[in-house]
C-alpha cells in the first residue's frame, strides 16, 4: 500500500493536505507550496512543475533506497517512464541527453556519502 494511500485510510488526510495546510499558515512562497501539495502527484502543479518534478523524482530515490522515515515500502524506478522525468525534460529539453543508465550509475556510487549525510543530519543523539 501507498503511503498516501495509508494516511488517507488511517488518518483521513495525506502529509500532501497537512503540508499544504501548514504551508498557507506559514505564508511559505508558491512555488515551495507547491511543491509540498503536488510532489506525489505532479500533474496537478502549474507554476512550479518542474520542481515539482524534480523534488517528486528525489523523493522516489530515497524511497527506493530505503531512506523513507517510519515506514517501508517495496517499489523500484523508472526514471524514463516517470511523468516527472518527461516534466523535466520538457522544462530543460538538454536533459534529453543524459543517460539514464549511467546517472543511475552515478547515484549508487555516491549512495555511500548520501546515506552517511542523511544520517548525519537526521540521527538524534541522546
Ligand atoms: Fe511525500
Amino acid at each position: 500500500m501507498s503511503i498516501d494511500k495509508a494516511e488517507k485510510e488511517k488518518l483521513g488526510f495525506t502529509h500532501c493536505e497537512a503540508g499544504k495546510l501548514l504551508a498557507e499558515q506559514w505564508h511559505v512562497p508558491p512555488d515551495l507550496a507547491e511543491v509540498i501539495e503536488f510532489h506525489h502527484s505532479i500533474q496537478s502543479a502549474t507554476n512550479a512543475r518542474a520542481l515539482v518534478s524534480l523534488v517528486h523524482l528525489s523523493d522516489l530515490l530515497c524511497r527506493v533506497r530505503d531512506l523513507g522515515y517510519g515506514y517501508y515500502e517495496v517499489m523500484g524506478i523508472d526514471f524514463a517512464g516517470d511523468s516527472a522525468w518527461a516534466a523535466l525534460v520538457e522544462a530543460y529539453p538538454k536533459l534529453e541527453d543524459i543517460d539514464l543508465a549511467r546517472l543511475s550509475l552515478d547515484i549508487e556510487g555516491a549512495m555511500g556519502e548520501v546515506v552517511a549525510l542523511v544520517d548525519a543530519v537526521f540521527s538524534v543523539k541522546t
